[in-house]
């Protein structure tokens, strides 16, 4: 089932970074965000299974489409043999980059059998995130020095040569003045805090580690991809305001204190992770369109299954236009 529903939920990222892709450098965020979302959800309603979504573009109230709560997947009437799956999804993680033309946007998800994915309010937590050599090294609660010296004994290398990255905000000016105090080199990155995990835990993408307050959101998917790839995310919540704390208290977040860890985070044992390029970035192809087609890089990976792929596909919009498939 694991496996059957990943390449089923690949359809779905591919589909919505086709649609938001076509937003690129347009300067439209929100119609770039919309467009993945409605692709989305669409595509999502194509596949035999009774998904509900954990973690999506926010509450009811406050989203048209994939908010928290929101059924999607065709059941078909009286069917009980379609799995049942909670989903989290992150429709274009990366708004303002493919607003902007610049790299590194993806389209996301994660699915488990009930209850894998941990609700999470839309706050912010301070994550230390690391792939699978430096997983169990770190400690969140020790300062980004004394992690960065973990990091560097596990990979047997130099805290010079390790590179972190962090998210260029004005929250985080200590922390990038504590890392280059370090010695670490730092890629300051606009958004996508969730790629940059993933690619710490993939060898030759040149990324270590990830430091610094991101969305929680995003948090829970990341924990997802780093179970599947053997990295590790430590996290605590981090709320803006009281309002923020009494909705992450309702969801049994109230201990800020609390180091979460990869599998508090995403607990799941079916685990299914999908995201594909929106534009080019450190691990995955943006999408390229061609007269009649488009071709999108992805990455899919189960738990189970212990696979992770990587999925170069041509979509050919239009088969009376000559289509051109080429290595
Ligand atoms: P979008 O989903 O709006 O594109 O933003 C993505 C992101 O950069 C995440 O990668 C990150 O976790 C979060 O936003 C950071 O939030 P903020 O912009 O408030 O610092």
């Amino acid at each position: 089932m694991e496996q059957m529903l990943a390449l089923e939920m690949i359809r779905v990222t591919e589909a919505a970074a086709i649609e938001s892709a076509r937003f690129m450098g347009r300067g439209q965020k929100d119609a770039a965000d919309t467009a993945a979302t409605e692709a989305m959800r669409r595509t999502m309603d194509e596949i035999d299974f009774a998904g509900r979504i954990v973690i999506g573009e926010g509450e009811r109230d406050e989203a048209p489409m994939l908010y928290i709560g929101e059924k999607v997947g065709r059941t078909g009437a009286g069917r009980d043999d379609v799995p049942r799956v909670d989903i989290a999804v992150d429709p274009l993680e990366g708004t303002n980059l493919v607003a902007h033309g610049q790299a590194g946007a993806i389209t996301v998800l994660a699915a488990s059998e009930a209850g894998g994915l941990t609700n999470a309010p839309d706050t912010y937590l301070e994550k230390l995130c690391v792939g699978p050599i430096a997983a169990g090294s770190v400690d969140i609660r020790e300062s980004p020095t004394e992690n960065l010296g973990r990091i560097a004994e596990a990979l047997k290398r130099r805290v010079t040569d390790i590179t972190v990255v962090i998210l260029e905000r004005e929250r985080h000016d200590d922390l990038i003045a504590e890392v280059r105090e370090a010695g670490a080199r730092i890629k300051l990155i606009g958004d996508g805090d969730l790629s940059a995990a993933i690619a710490c835990a993939v060898s030759g993408t040149g990324i270590h580690a990830v430091m610094g307050l991101g969305g929680a959101p995003e948090g829970v998917i990341t924990a997802a991809a780093l179970r599947c790839l053997g990295g590790e995310i430590q996290a605590r919540f981090r709320y803006r305001s009281d309002e923020e704390r009494e909705r992450g208290a309702k969801m049994g977040h109230g201990d800020e204190s609390k180091v979460y860890r990869t599998e508090d985070l995403a607990p799941g044992e079916n685990l299914v992770f999908a995201a594909t390029g929106v534009t080019a970035g450190d691990l995955l192809h943006g999408v390229t369109f061609f007269g009649g087609g488009a071709r999108t890089h992805s990455l899919v990976m189960a738990y189970q299954a212990k696979q992770v792929r990587f999925v170069d596909t041509v979509h050919m919009f239009d088969r009376d236009s000559p289509p051109r498939v080429r290595l």
